[in-house]
């Protein structure tokens, strides 16, 4: 049976965020070029949510060298260092593109780029538009894509990658009514973004399922350092149905300062050096420690303060976090906003080479889907750079392969029909299971792990996995689709962490002493595909 929209094109784009439009743009140099996307294009990702900044070594004083050092250090050394070179190299060529494309970042009084600080860096090379960074960045690549001969689906959700003979030929998708499209590619990008909308608290837009891990460990992509998932360590805490909003890293940049419920400014006792600026993997299990000791707010969470900056320097440089908060009844002119972690940026991904080759031919992948860059730790500002430098390096890598004659195979269509044609038959709740699923990540794959935690939330994983989502109406076999891809994505992060024995940047086990410093460690990577799992031996410690 065929699909009931069916398309051809040279370069597949999945994903319209950052690292995807850039993709985009570029892949279409080459030839005809479709970006598919689950939501309006620019609106589902995380870059248009992300606020702080972009870092790019861009002053006589600064290094790429330096930036590279920090990189690694925040990432507790598991980074790819080939990855990171590029990232740190071409991060600041990515960054004039934008501005060449009419993207308006903050000026000093030389006019030139304005850069704060952010966490793990020794030099303050984040580049920032007031708090509202990412937006600015989407709205330019929206606006510039305009320019190219990009087609665009918009509210196309992928469902699977289609293969022909180990090589990916494209991907098939529903639209939102519920129908099958099917879009053959010589080469396909994956940019799918993250997926902590695994975890009940999370920063992520609710596209943030996890679809592309899923759909390439299906495919047969190997994916590394799964567990490696970063907890911001400031989201809103309440109202409730705003927790787990991001609360920018910038607050602390511009001098915001952390404190305890009796007032203590607590990072003193976790890095007294670099207090508020520590990396985000210390700062969150810092503030997750004084809520689990007592010293936490009525809410759950710390206080967050920055009443000592002039106002005007507040309404100036943190324009959205004022309006945000002014929302949730709190001036944060005159009274501390309040705090906690929340779930904001998977490290892990596909493997990748540096011009963004999956280990699937036919398969390229860049911005969060994809694995390596950020090592166990991600620092604050390098994601914006990701997306740009590794979209444009997936977009040219995509654009310049072969040709390929391979079609769609039929088998793999009617395989899917069978998938979907089950889910009208099925008798669970989706929205239910979803919940199970996000509260068994958080209470078991959160900040602090043991192998009894993990292993109870994968016996829940596998539970939810085992029940029939019902799609009431044919609009819903997306939902049950997601939910699937995020059952799968949840138990890629449960068994790596369950490898990872040692703790490591964003993964700390509790149940194991950890003896050797990050440099240092015996372990490498963790590893999954459909062939092999496992975890890297013969690292630094070896
Ligand atoms: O805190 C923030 O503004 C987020 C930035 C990032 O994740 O890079």
């Amino acid at each position: 049976m065929l699909a009931d929209d069916c398309h051809d094109c040279h370069v597949l784009v999945i994903g319209s965020g950052g690292a995807g439009i850039r993709a985009a743009i570029e892949a279409s140099k080459y030839g005809d070029t479709i970006l598919v996307s689950k939501t309006l294009t620019g609106k589902g990702g995380c870059t248009t949510m992300a606020e702080g900044g972009y870092n790019a070594v861009l002053r006589a004083d600064d290094a790429c060298s330096l930036h590279a050092e920090d990189t690694l250090s925040g990432g507790a050394y598991l980074n790819d260092p080939a990855l990171v070179e590029v990232l740190v190299r071409e991060a600041p060529e990515r960054v004039a593109d934008l501005m060449e494309w009419g993207a308006v970042f903050d000026l000093t009084d030389e006019d030139e780029i304005a850069q704060r600080p952010f966490g793990g860096q020794r030099f303050p090379r984040t580049c920032y538009a007031g708090d509202r960074t990412g937006h600015e960045i989407i709205m330019t690549l929206v606006e510039h894509l305009r320019s190219t001969d990009v087609e665009v689906l918009t509210e196309v959700a992928v469902i699977d990658l289609l293969r022909s003979d180990g090589v990916v030929t494209g991907a098939a998708g529903l639209d939102r009514r519920g129908e099958l499209v099917t879009i053959r590619a010589d080469s396909t990008i994956l940019a799918t973004g993250g997926g902590t909308r695994i975890y009940d608290i999370s920063t992520n837009s609710a596209s943030g399922t996890g679809d592309g891990f899923a759909c390439a460990y299906r495919a047969g992509a190997e994916l590394i350092d799964m567990e490696m998932v970063q907890f911001h360590p400031t989201g809103a805490v309440y109202p409730h149905d705003a927790r787990g909003r991001l609360v920018t890293e910038a607050v602390r940049g511009e001098g915001g300062v952390l404190l305890n419920f009796p007032g203590e400014r607590f990072m003193s006792r976790y890095d007294p050096e670099r207090m508020e600026l520590s990396t985000r993997d210390v700062v969150a299990r810092a503030i997750a420690t004084e809520v689990l000791e007592g010293r936490g707010t009525i809410h759950g969470g710390v206080y967050l303060d920055v009443t000592h900056l002039a106002p005007g320097e507040v309404e100036a440089r943190l324009p959205i976090m004022l309006e945000q908060f002014l929302h949730f009844g709190v001036d944060i002119r005159e009274e501390p906003m309040e705090v906690a972690p929340t779930a904001h940026h998977m490290m892990g991904g596909l493997r990748i080479t540096p011009s963004c080759q999956t280990t699937l031919p036919g398969l390229f992948a860049c911005g969060e889907v994809a694995g390596g860059v950020h090592g166990a730790n991600r620092l604050g500002g390098n994601a914006l750079a990701d997306t740009q430098v590794f979209g444009k390096r997936a977009g040219e890598g995509a654009g310049k392969a072969k040709r390929s004659s391979a079609g769609v195979d039929d088998r793999q269509i009617d395989a899917l029909h069978a998938r979907l044609d089950a889910f009208p038959e099925g008798t669970a709740d989706p929205a239910q299971l979803r919940r199970r699923l996000r509260r068994a990540m958080w209470t078991g794959a959160g900040i602090f792990r043991t192998a009894e935690d993990l292993t109870g939330a994968l016996a829940e994983i596998r539970e939810i996995s085992a029940q029939h989502p019902r799609a009431a109406y044919q609009s819903n076999l997306i939902e049950c689709c997601t939910l699937e891809n995020m059952c799968l994505t949840a138990s890629l992060v449960v068994r790596a962490a369950l490898m990872r024995r040692e703790s490591r940047g964003a993964h700390v086990r509790q149940d194991v002493e950890t003896t050797w410093a990050p440099g240092a460690s015996p372990y490498g990577h963790t590893y999954l595909s459909l062939e092999r799992e496992g975890v890297e031996t013969g690292g630094a410690g070896e």
